[in-house]
């Protein structure tokens, strides 16, 4: 039997049904001068679908009229195998007869020739039809290879989900509505300062994908933060204090050793979401630019967010107070050019959280 034949970039297989071997060896002689064709012949109809799907060509040139079985039944019956959909199926007959020809291409034939013709266009079709069934091939590949990244993205942040939920069971503040708030505030932030900073549109495309994700993890670290102190209603004393910043350390821990693209974002924002611009933060009191770019973002983006929302000791502030509140810290808490970026951009920030508001969720 013809196993599968290795093909190069450039190389292509077609597999010849004729119950005629010297037509057969005709193909080949006329296909000799293309280097790229590997020629398989195949003399019986009731061998010609099996040997097929196990060639898998990219052109099948099948004649009409065999002893054995009927060419436009073959026809029909490669057309409906899911191995060979891509192959490309030529019928090569000697009857010049338009309802035959019809019949041939109503059961997807892909084209009609009669036998023989020139060699220049015998060669020039039969390579058509190759380049075609290869393009059809890469085409199936790359939507198949689309379909699998894109389910394991979702997968991953299926499970990025459930890692925020673990964090909500220990802190009712985590809540997924608020993260998802967080993360949308930190990419409309990192977009307009990276297309100010004219960077290459691939690097934003793929910066800010990181950074959404990072920041939907900043808080992450609180699951290790006892809960007498996450849980506290009152006003935490300082030790109490000491010892809840450090869910900023925890969280850096969590992506230490970076095993993907992911870790090194998701720790430097875990770090360094509650460090100021002048040096007051924690945990390191980094000052200024010394503060990773995602960390003085995801800075601004939480504390807008905090401000916003109601939380148990506090109302929404209204948008008025906010943007007092970003001026007057512009360059103290917060980076000075992301907080004009904040403020030149409220509205498209606030349609981006309502996107996500939850009033269950959104009250806690
Ligand atoms: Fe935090
Ligand atoms: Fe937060």
């Amino acid at each position: 039997m013809t196993e599968p034949t290795k093909q190069t970039a450039e190389s292509y297989v077609v597999l010849a049904v004729d119950d005629q071997p010297m037509i057969i060896e005709a193909v080949r002689r006329l296909l000799v001068s293309d280097t790229n064709a590997q020629v398989h012949g195949c003399s019986k109809a009731v061998d010609a679908l099996a040997q097929a799907i196990k060639l898998r060509p990219d052109v099948i040139l099948q004649d009409l009229i065999m002893p054995d079985g009927d060419g436009l039944n073959l026809v029909s019956a490669y057309r409906s195998h899911p191995v060979l959909a891509e192959t490309s199926v030529v019928v090569l007959s000697s009857k010049d007869d338009a309802q035959i020809k019809a019949d041939a291409f109503a059961r997807g034939a892909a084209d009609y020739i009669e036998k023989l013709p020139p060699l220049i266009e015998f060669v020039a079709r039969v390579q058509h039809h190759a380049r075609a069934s290869r393009a059809q091939k890469q085409l199936v590949a790359t939507a198949v290879a689309i379909a699998r990244s894109e389910e394991q993205a979702e997968w991953a942040e299926t499970l990025i989900f459930r890692m925020v939920e673990m964090a909500r069971l220990r802190d009712p503040t985590e809540t997924a509505v608020h993260v998802k708030r967080v993360a949308g505030i930190s990419k409309i932030l990192y977009n307009e300062w990276a297309h100010k900073h004219i960077l290459a549109e691939a690097e934003i495309e793929s910066q800010q994908e990181l950074l959404r994700i990072a920041a939907i993890l900043h808080d992450v670290g609180k699951v290790g933060i006892a809960d007498a102190i996450l849980k506290k209603t009152g006003k935490l004393d300082s030790v109490e204090l000491s010892e809840m910043e450090r869910h900023a350390e925890i969280g850096e821990s969590v992506f230490s050793g970076s095993r993907s693209v992911l870790d090194d974002p998701a720790a430097e924002v875990a770090l360094c979401h509650h460090e100021k611009w002048d040096g007051t933060g924690y945990p390191n009191k980094l000052r200024g630019e010394n503060i990773p770019l995602f960390g003085r973002i995801v800075a601004v983006a939480d504390v807008y967010d905090a401000l916003r929302s109601r939380r148990s000791y506090k109302e929404p502030w209204p948008r008025e107070r906010i943007e007092k509140f970003f001026a007057d810290e512009a360059g103290k808490h917060f980076d000075p050019e992301l907080t004009e970026i904040l403020l030149s951009n409220l509205d498209k920030i606030e349609s981006v959280c309502l996107e996500f508001s939850d009033v269950e969720n959104d009250s806690k």
